[in-house]
């Protein structure tokens, strides 16, 4: 009995050593494929993704200990800024941009208005050199981190080994943040293939968006992620143009995501449209849809079934 046990020791040994299992990214048959499957050097774990969230929501990651990104990126909103047309950032300054919805990033080929990023880990950088997020050089945010014994020993514990590194800061935050997915939306049950999902109204809604909308706003995450020019007036950003120098791509933006929309408001890069209604009569203008006003409430009962 006790040889047996001990011919079991290494097999139970080997158990707990991977007791902390790998956390696979997925998504519903539909969503199509990812961009981002967890990196290639660390394992996504409770504990990495845990970290992440830790990370996400600690003030004293920005230069005077006042901001998070949970600030300006809120749980209950599909982590946009609702309310804000530009959010409030160091010192109360504001940010150049509406702040985006984080959904579904993992499904995204870039981030940002002028899809200047194009890998979930490095977006971290941005907020982080940001003179108006966290004001800093992300090897001083991870430098002070090793001050902080409860961190030095989480990072090890998530990633098995010291000292905590720049490219493991960045891992916990997209681990994390890959893990931001919403497929549960009476949309989704529609795509799932429960036709009851939508009711009339929203369903002439579909119809209508794929009409006029899907040209851009198109596939599982209702953006074909291409940059484009969707003609509305806002102010003054040269969107891609400041990325490329090239004049035909001023004004052009990352075609956001429209999950979650009726939460996500105010809308635009610029956060200048307060509501959905307004969004709509002014695409209807603007792009000369010819849309009645019956026909722009349907389009919008199509949108608020996105949450
Ligand atoms: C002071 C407000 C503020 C803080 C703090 C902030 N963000 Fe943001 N975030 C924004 C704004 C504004 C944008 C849109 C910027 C743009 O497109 O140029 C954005 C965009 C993003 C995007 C791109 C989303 C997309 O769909 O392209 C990611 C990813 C992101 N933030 C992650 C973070 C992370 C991680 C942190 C913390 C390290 C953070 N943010 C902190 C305001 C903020
Ligand atoms: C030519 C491509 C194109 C077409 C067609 C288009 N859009 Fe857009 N849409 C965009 C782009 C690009 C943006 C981002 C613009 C910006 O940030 O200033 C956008 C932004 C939006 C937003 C705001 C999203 C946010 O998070 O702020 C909504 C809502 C929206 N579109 C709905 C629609 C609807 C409804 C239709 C059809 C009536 C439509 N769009 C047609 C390209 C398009």
């Amino acid at each position: 009995m006790a040889r047996f046990s001990y011919l079991l020791l290494p097999l139970l040994l080997w158990q707990c050593h991977t007791a902390v299992e790998e956390i696979p990214i997925s998504g519903p048959a539909y969503s199509g494929p990812l961009t981002y499957t967890g990196g290639d050097r660390f394992a996504r774990t409770e504990r990495t993704i845990a970290l992440g969230q830790k990370l996400f929501n600690d003030p004293n990651l920005s230069i005077d200990s006042t901001i998070s990104c949970a600030s300006c990126h809120k749980a209950d909103a599909y982590f946009s800024d609702p309310g804000k047309a530009l959010s409030v950032g160091l010192e109360g300054t504001p940010t150049q941009r509406n702040a985006s919805a984080l959904v579904n990033l993992a499904w995204h080929p870039y981030f940002f208005a002028e899809g200047g990023v194009r890998n979930l880990e490095l977006s971290s950088f941005v907020p982080i050199n940001n003179r108006h997020e966290f004001g800093r050089e992300l090897h001083d945010v991870v430098e002070g981190l090793m001050e902080d014994p409860c961190y030095v020993l989480e990072f090890s514990e998530a990633f098995g080994s010291q000292p905590i590194s720049d490219a493991q800061f960045v891992t916990a935050l997209a681990h994390y943040m890959a893990g931001l997915q919403h497929y549960d939306s009476p949309y989704d049950q529609w795509l799932s293939g429960d036709s009851r999902a939508l009711g009339p109204d929203a369903h002439i809604g579909l119809e209508l968006f794929e009409t006029h909308c899907t040209s851009c706003h198109s596939g599982p995450q209702l953006s074909s992620f291409a940059i484009a020019t969707n003609g509305l007036p806002t102010n003054a950003d040269y969107g891609r143009m400041n990325l490329t120098n090239n004049a035909e791509d001023s004004g052009a933006f990352k075609i956001p995501t429209l999950r979650g929309i009726a939460l996500t408001y105010p809308y635009m890069h610029d956060g200048s449209y307060a509501d959905l209604d307004t969004v709509l009569r002014t695409y209807n203008k603007v792009r000369a849809l010819g849309l009645t006003g019956k026909e722009l409430a349907h389009l919008k009962a199509f949108l608020n079934t996105l949450h």
